[in-house]
């Protein structure tokens, strides 16, 4: 696996202390609210394992499984619920989240299919952004560290699924991704 990483670019450390930040502020800013976490499956579950750990008030979790319709390398914008959350979010506060902001196309579609539902509120949240990339300008309220537009994989974060397993944020060889 190693050998298809050109460099880390974040290291499990750096990633630790940004998720650890982000808890401390969660919880913070949600102290005495109704607060559900949805993780956006599947990138965003080591995230959403560290970052529910760092948060310190109580908090319901749920995830939602989509898939982008589209080629694969990038999102169409149209989004499919695979598997949709359980939890009824009326009257609650709801945070999202990714684990990358690519284009905003899925969050865009996710943060108005959850405003139709009457919650308290809808945040966002995503360890990783890729700034340059974007076609909307949705605002991610709980932002974690800049990437460039290069393809990353880690935490996570996956290539033609594989590479979910590395604990850092690595860049991966181009000619892995040219491979016919
Ligand atoms: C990634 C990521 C986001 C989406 C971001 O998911 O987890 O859900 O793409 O892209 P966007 O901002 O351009 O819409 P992916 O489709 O790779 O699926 P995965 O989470 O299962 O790996």
């Amino acid at each position: 696996m190693l050998k298809d990483i050109e460099r880390v670019l974040y290291t499990q450390d750096e990633i630790r202390e940004m998720v650890h930040k982000m808890g401390k502020q969660i919880s913070s800013d949600y102290a005495g609210l109704e607060l559900v976490l949805v993780g956006v499956l599947k990138g965003g579950f080591i995230f959403l394992a560290d970052l529910i750990r760092s948060i310190s008030i109580p908090v319901s979790l749920d995830f939602i499984s989509v898939s982008s319709y589209g080629h694969s390398t990038s999102s169409s914008g149209i989004v499919r619920i695979i598997k949709d959350i359980d939890i009824d979010v009326k009257n609650k506060h709801v945070i999202l989240v990714e684990d990358i902001v690519d284009t905003g196309l899925t969050l865009n579609h996710l943060k108005g299919l959850f405003l139709s539902r009457q919650p308290a509120g809808v945040k966002i949240c995503s360890a990783f952004d890729k700034p340059c990339r974007r076609q909307t300008d949705i605002a991610i309220d709980y932002k974690g560290l800049e990437v460039p537009d290069q393809f990353i994989v880690g935490y996570g974060l996956d290539y033609k699924e594989k590479y979910r397993n590395l604990p850092d944020i690595c860049i991966l060889k181009s000619e892995v991704y040219s491979e016919k």
